[in-house]
């Protein structure tokens, strides 16, 4: 009644762009092949715009004044605790980065993804709104020579610097996100105890925005299973929450359970023992936690707030529902007597006193001294008054867990090394997912290498040219190497990278070392072949070279597909030139953390249908090849057109004829798009899951070929049939093998920072 009835005609009003139901309400099991279409230029205002050049062009020196000035200058609207943002800052910072999960590199600071939804309405990231809005006046100065998503991290580096701590570097070059991302899996959150269907289905909304309490979205963590019952194996591979609970697991106040969760959590953000106390040591030796309200009477997160709060959440009605009266997590009072100051007083004070459980004014379970004697904390808002200092049940953690324990008695011990350790592990936090250290831009970039980055030596001889790169072509030609065995190690090279945290690809040729070399989806015995050979032609073209002229395994790793295909589509009649952008280097097994590389070993690649069907998948494995195609940011015409010619090169990790829908394989023609639209066919599943199919003639029924479902998904999804039936066509073969060879450029190209921009 009223809103939507229409004042003119007396009827109600139907649904608009965006009303539900949805395709996806009524077929909410279609591959959602439009995810890979985010990020359209489109949605962007200043796509043209070349942010390095703009944040080249930046006076960072008073970027860095202003944001400094702003942070001890506090505005009526949003009190600042002890007249310093800085600790709030430090804090939208850290939960910037800690998205950040290392086993499909999402998440993390990049694109300054903590302004869109759903991680904007998190409950983690209580009154962050604030932090980023008190930045305004600072981003409106600088427009577009600052990304949101820069200005973050710089201001988190330009707090610990007023409050003197040393801060290790900081790189630029981050940009931002237009929308929000709907391609990562957070994983299954748990609001008040209940799934997230339930909390959304039983919404306590009363008819006035502010009644909309949030009782049902608050978030409450997961159960405890959720980090030790791994999903399997995705789950190891996609982490539910940013980190843990405040208060122990499904708030239970069990420091030794937090430990446990504190150390799976920041092990999926690709922190040690070392880095994680230094993390959680340095951080909360600042700042405050916010409890003087219950939970049940702050409103709806910033999603789902009123249209006049504009982008705020959170709503606190009691008192001025900010300063003295804030309620962010629950939990009340500061860790030190100093929160505005580097010291060690919070790992002294951790260790020197015992604590007990109490209950905080919003009702939280939280630690205090019992030692009388135990230092005073002055109130962030009233003059005067003293506060006893408080500690949290995964505070408490560092100092029962034996291993930690230690790490906090070596930096108790030894507050520079604490320092440097806090001061390396925040840069690593704040940079991770920055891909190589071409994209790192500005004055304050360290000259060290540190090895999260995947260090790749910088080139110091001469690039081949032109007639090199033809007789280098000719030798390997000449060569008993396959076509097969080029493209698959080419391939196999370049495809693992991920458009994420842009780790992985084919420069360093990285795939000739541990653990790249021996894994089986590589097919490693004849990779070893492949890279044996092209290393004898390395050496004798390095060898004949008069000057500082050399060719790296890594451009020959990649010429070497250039040669298959050239050759491929030759015995389709096609004479075609494969691009080829020389300048790759080779880099080192000491340079290669193997541990972190293995994160990115695919546990699923519908490219070479790799999938171990004995492995308890949550979901089938056309939906993880989708995941795939994202990381490595293809198109739907591009990952189509990919596959297509993938199978007829015979590209299968296993040797397969999965999908080689072709009597020539080796031959780059456009059988696998002929066969798979093609009504001669059926398609008759090889067992219950319906995971394997035979492809039989309709009116032999012999069988023709044989298929998967990372196969059939391409006749199946109405989205990649049409695209299918655009290389199936009779006119289809040259432009297919014109967009096959443009989008296996782009794949080889994808980790050339030194040459592209993103
Ligand atoms: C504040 C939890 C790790 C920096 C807080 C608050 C909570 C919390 C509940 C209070 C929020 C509020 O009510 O205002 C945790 C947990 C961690 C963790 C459970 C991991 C086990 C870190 C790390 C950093 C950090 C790694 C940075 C390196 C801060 C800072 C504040 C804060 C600076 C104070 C914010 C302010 O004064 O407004 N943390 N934290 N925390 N945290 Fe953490």
């Amino acid at each position: 009644e009223g809103l939507d009835t229409c004042p003119f005609r007396g009827t109600r009003i139907g649904g608009a762009i965006g009303t539900p139901p949805q395709t996806d309400d009524w077929w909410p099991n279609r591959l959602q092949v439009e995810l890979l279409h985010q990020e359209q230029p489109a949605a962007n205002p200043i796509y043209k715009e070349n942010y390095n050049e703009k944040f080249n062009a930046l006076d960072f020196e008073s970027l860095k004044r202003d944001i400094k000035e702003l942070l001890v200058d506090s505005k009526d609207w949003w009190p600042a605790d002890y007249n310093n943002y800085g600790p709030q800052m430090i804090r939208m910072a850290w939960h910037s980065a800690g998205t950040y999960r290392i086993a499909d590199g999402r998440g993390g600071a990049g694109q300054a993804m903590q302004r869109f939804a759903p991680i904007n309405s998190w409950w983690d990231n209580g009154n962050t709104d604030k932090s980023r809005r008190l930045l305004w006046p600072i981003k409106k100065k600088y427009g577009t020579h600052i990304s949101w998503a820069d200005l973050i991290v710089l201001t988190g580096n330009c707090a610990l610097e007023i409050m003197n701590f040393p801060t290790f570097g900081f790189a630029g070059g981050r940009r931002d996100a237009w929308e929000p991302d709907r391609s990562t899996y957070w994983g299954p959150e748990f609001w008040n105890g209940k799934s997230f269907d339930e909390s959304q289905t039983t919404g306590n909304y009363k008819g006035h925005p502010d009644e909309m309490v949030n009782e049902n979205l608050r978030w409450v963590g997961g159960p405890k299973e959720e980090y030790h019952d791994l999903e399997n194996p995705l789950a190891a591979t996609h982490q539910a929450l940013i980190y843990v609970n405040p208060e122990g697991p499904g708030g239970n106040g069990d420091p030794e359970d937090s430990a446990r969760n504190i150390r799976e959590s920041f092990k999926r953000m690709a922190m040690d023992d070392e880095e994680t106390v230094a993390l959680i040591a340095g951080g909360h030796a600042f700042g405050k936690s916010h409890g003087m309200v219950p939970a049940d009477k702050i409103g709806a997160a910033p999603e789902a707030a009123p249209i006049r709060a504009q982008g705020f959440g959170w709503h606190n009605p009691v008192g001025t529902g900010n300063g003295a009266d804030t309620m962010t997590n629950g939990i009340e009072g500061s860790w030190t007597p100093n929160p505005t100051q580097w010291d060690n007083k919070y790992l002294e004070n951790l260790f020197k006193f015992e604590w007990k459980k109490i209950e905080s004014p919003a009702g939280a379970i939280q630690w205090t001294p019992i030692d009388p004697e135990a230092p005073k904390t002055p109130d962030a808002h009233v003059e005067g008054k003293m506060n006893s200092l408080m500690m949290m049940t995964s505070d408490i953690a560092l100092k029962v867990d034996p291993a930690y324990r230690k790490v906090c008695e070596k930096f108790m011990d030894d507050f520079d090394y604490f320092t440097t350790a806090f001061s390396k592990a925040w840069y690593k936090l704040t940079h991770r997912d920055m891909g190589p250290k071409d994209r790192y831009l500005g004055p304050e970039v360290p000259e060290e290498d540190m090895l999260w980055q995947d260090p790749i030596p910088v080139r110091n001889y001469d690039l081949i040219n032109n007639a090199d790169i033809d007789l280098l072509k000719e030798n390997i030609s000449n060569s008993k190497l396959t076509i097969s065995a080029l493209v698959s190690a080419a391939w196999s090279a370049a495809s693992i990278y991920r458009h994420s945290d842009k780790r992985g690809g084919a420069n360093g040729a990285r795939i000739g070392l541990e653990p790249q070399n021996t894994w089986d989806i590589n097919r490693p015995k004849e990779l070893n072949t492949v890279l044996e050979t092209l290393k004898g032609i390395q050496t004798d073209f390095n060898n004949e070279q008069t000057e500082n002229k050399k060719v790296s395994l890594a451009d020959l790793i990649v010429l070497g597909g250039c040669v298959a295909i050239e050759k491929a589509a030759r015995h389709t009649g096609i004479e075609v030139k494969v691009p080829f952008t020389p300048g790759r280097t080779d880099t080192t097994q000491e340079l290669t953390d193997i541990e972190s590389f293995e994160w990115l070993k695919p546990v699923s690649d519908g490219f070479k249908n790799y999938h171990n069907d004995k492995v308890g998948y949550r979901v089938p494995p056309e939906r993880i090849f989708l995941d795939r195609a994202q990381l490595l940011s293809l198109t739907a015409p591009e990952w189509t057109v990919l596959v297509g010619g993938l199978r007829v090169l015979d590209q299968n990790y296993d040797y397969s004829k999965h999908g080689v829908f072709t009597d020539n394989p080796g031959h780059l023609s456009n059988d696998y798009f002929r066969v798979l639209t093609s009504m001669d066919y059926e398609w008759i599943p090889q067992d219950t899951n319906e995971m394997h199919f035979n492809i039989n003639d309709r009116r032999s029924g012999n069988t023709r070929f044989t298929a998967t479902r990372c196969d059939l998904i391409f006749g199946s999804n109405a989205q990649l049939r049409n695209i299918a039936e655009i290389y199936a066509a009779d006119d289809g073969h040259q432009r297919f093998v014109h967009d096959f060879i443009a989008a296996w450029d782009k794949v080889m190209m994808l980790d050339r920072y030194d040459v592209r921009q993103e």
